[in-house]
């Protein structure tokens, strides 16, 4: 950046702009300068990162680069939650290892993270040598301190599968009114809520069996012996008020022991001295911020212990959805005061996403991928919506698809890139691109660069719309400048030039100060700025200089509008019209291959002698000399999987983008001898034909072998 140019003409201009205002000093005094480890919740390894994910991992983004900003010495550490039975199950299904199955998801949760400019310091794995490490550390020493117990349990086994069940994996009866296929703990037919072995005819979801009863040592964490301690926290006013007294609720109907066992087969850390007694996966969770934090610093040279350290000077926050609140406010900081670990200074819990006010819906097309919507849109607009939606507190954010393209169109769009793009064409046609060396609204581009105190202090508090309205109402200003002193009409008038090269240079100046503010939310929009203007930085303290005869580069578009037809196409490709329970499969989806002629009617006889099942596809490759077909290899729970050759290569080129997929195949066709080998069975799809054929895909909650009815 051309520094300020203190020419004799400017101090009359600039006379008072550097005095110092208060608060306006900068914060580079290396005394002020904050320590801080951030962490987001460690997204669970067995699925993709959807948009309610992005409201913490972008509310918690733009806090890190906000403080970075400020000069603090700030890290953000994170890492994909690797452990637990449904992670197990998963890779089971997939036909691969759980180390593969973690590893794929990991690299593209990482992938969706950076193309949100989510910028982790460090993204690490709870399966990972230091989370093993650190558990077992602070398992004993809690043990040793008298804060674990054993004592028998008895529980359902699945005899087929030799483990214990969850709650979830058993099905059955409902032991009130009797409806069918209903979960183990409440029905959602009569609403009953019981315990699974009420459960008429249960059987467990994972093989079918019917599960027996079992008893099984467990290892239990002695949470009522924190009671007081962690009641002295939540006075300490540490907490959201809305946290406060969902605690003061716990307090109340008492704290209870924490089973934090779990037995083989289990995906996780065996417990030390416990032969195939396995960490309960929300016991490693936690702790994998401490392993992830520990990695960055052994990368780097730095010292880990000091931040976890009981008196450590570094400030520690955790993000996290209101859902997980129990294990952050209750389990997490026993843990390490059991183990004599620092406590976290404070946990920041957010609300959950709906989407055009309601739930979440994959038949609605509203549970979005974030890679979904990267097909269609710039990750930037969602930023800027969160933030302008985002509060601090734990109330729900909704995501309202019109009034997100109507306000990111007239906000950015309408606003902020106007201001550039009005000023840049006359400094580039008139002015060869540099500013001028004086600046005349003077008193104008100091109430911008003073506003940036109390837009701080919004950041500060997480109270992203407040500073984004105040940054808009900036805009405003800056805009009714510009219409005020109309530059395009100065511009045809004799000897106004220096008047239309201020003008347009105070637009850029001010134009700048709203991209500092920005920054934080929009940081790929903040970069090309940055080149645009020809800076070295657009840090918070930076703003404080003005550029004044200064070269800037030529503009190019910074944002463009959203466009309606990406949002409708993205929620078009969200939408998933095949629920689990095959009860809603459309049976002309089933059966339309060609909108032609109809066969020859059948009966339903006809019809129940075909056997549909759920299959997963473990393997699906090219077949040597043929054009059309794709080998797949499917798995529907029996022993053998099958071999089908399915004509659907010109829909699906990229065959490998099927394993893992679960589909529907007629099981019970008669094997054809093809030229390229047997095909057992058949793969039921719909569409015109060429690019468009979708085979049919089941609700990733339907198991390989379950009958469509
Ligand atoms: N693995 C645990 C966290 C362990 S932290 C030691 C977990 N994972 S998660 O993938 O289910 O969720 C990760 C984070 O995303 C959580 O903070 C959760 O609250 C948040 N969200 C998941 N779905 C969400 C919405 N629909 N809306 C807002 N946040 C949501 O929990
Ligand atoms: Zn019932």
């Amino acid at each position: 950046m051309a520094t300020v140019h203190h020419k004799a003409h400017e101090s009359r201009l600039f006379s008072g702009i550097f005095t110092p205002f208060p608060g306006l000093s900068p914060l580079s005094a290396m005394s002020d300068r904050r320590r801080i480890l951030v962490t987001s919740a460690l997204p669970y390894a067995n699925g993709p990162i959807h948009l309610g994910h992005l409201v913490e991992y972008i509310q918690t983004d733009i806090w890190v680069r906000f403080q970075k900003s400020r000069g603090h010495d700030i890290h953000y550490v994170c890492a994909d939650d690797a452990h637990g039975t449904a992670i197990m199950l998963k890779a089971q299904q997939n036909g691969v290892t759980p180390e593969a199955q973690i590893a794929n998801v990991k690299a593209d949760h990482e992938r969706d993270f950076a193309d949100f400019h989510i910028r982790f310091d460090n993204y690490h794995s709870t399966h990972s040598e230091e989370n093993r490490e650190l558990s077992a550390q602070i398992y004993l020493k809690n043990r040793d301190a008298g804060h674990i117990a054993t004592r028998p349990i008895h529980q359902l086994f699945d005899p087929e599968k030799q483990m214990f069940l969850a709650d979830r994996f058993i099905k059955g009866d409902c032991p009130k009114c009797g409806a069918k296929d209903q979960y183990g703990d409440s029905c959602e037919v009569c609403g009953a809520t019981y315990s699974p072995t009420e459960l008429k005819n249960p059987r467990s979801t994972i093989s079918g069996a019917t599960p027996v009863m079992k008893e099984s040592e467990h290892y239990f964490f002695k949470l009522p012996d924190f009671a007081g301690f962690l009641q002295d926290r939540e006075r300490s006013g540490r907490l959201q008020p809305e946290v406060a007294n969902k605690l003061d609720e716990w307090f109340e109907s008492g704290l209870n022991d924490w089973d934090i066992s779990r037995d083989a087969p289990y995906f996780g850390f065996e417990i030390p001295d416990a032969p195939g007694k396995y960490f309960y996966v929300w016991v490693d969770a936690p702790i994998g911020y401490i392993a992830s934090w520990r990695n960055l610093c052994e990368k780097t040279g730095r010292d880990w212990k000091e931040a976890w350290a009981a008196d450590s000077r570094t400030e520690l926050y955790h993000f996290i959805g209101k859902d997980i609140v129990y294990f952050h406010a209750l389990f997490w900081p026993a843990m390490l005061e059991g183990a004599g670990y620092r406590k976290p200074n404070a946990i920041f819990a957010h609300g959950f996403l709906t989407v055009n006010g309601q739930k979440m819906s994959k038949s609605r097309g509203t549970f979005i991928k974030a890679r979904s919507y990267l097909e269609q849109l710039n990750p930037e607009y969602l930023r800027y919506y969160f933030a302008a939606k985002l509060s601090g507190t734990v109330e729900d954010i909704d995501l309202s698809l019109e009034d997100f393209t109507a306000r990111v169109n007239s906000d950015l769009v309408g606003k902020v890139v106007n201001i550039a793009s009005r000023c840049a064409g006359f400094i580039a046609r008139k002015f060869d691109n540099r500013l001028s060396a004086g600046c005349a609204e003077t008193a104008l581009v100091q109430e911008f660069i003073l506003a940036g105190d109390s837009i701080a202090q919004h950041y500060e508090n997480r109270d992203f719309g407040r500073a984004v309205r105040e940054i808009m109402a900036l805009a405003d200003r800056a805009n009714q400048y510009i219409d005020e002193k109309k530059p395009w009409a100065l511009a045809r008038l004799e000897g106004r030039e220096q008047e239309v090269h201020e003008v347009c240079s105070v637009g850029l100046n001010l134009f700048r100060q709203l991209l500092v503010y920005l920054a934080p939310i929009l940081p790929a929009m903040a970069e090309a700025s940055r080149e645009f203007l020809n800076m070295q930085s657009l840090d918070w303290a930076s703003r404080q200089q003005l550029l004044l005869d200064h070269a800037i580069n030529s503009f190019t578009p910074l944002m463009t509008r959203v466009e309606k037809e990406k949002v409708d196409a993205m929620v078009e490709a969200s939408k998933e019209h095949l629920e689990a329970t095959a009860d809603a499969v459309p049976a002309a989806a089933v059966t339309a291959v060609a909108p032609e002629a109809l066969a020859p009617e059948i009966t339903i006889d006809d019809f129940v002698k075909i056997d549909m099942r759920v299959a997963r596809i473990v393997n699906a490759v090219h077949v040597q000399g043929a054009d059309k077909l794709l080998q797949l290899t499917l798995d529907i729970g029996e022993e053998k999987t099958r071999n089908v050759f399915a004509g659907i290569k010109s829909a699906y080129p990229e065959p490998e983008k099927l394993v893992g997929r679960l589909t529907i195949m007629v099981a019970n066709l008669a094997p054809r001898k093809m030229k390229f080998g047997m095909s057992e069975g058949m793969v039921l799809a719909a569409g015109p034909g060429g690019a468009d054929i979708f085979i049919l895909s089941p609700d990733a909650g339907s198991t390989p072998g379950m009958k469509v009815k």
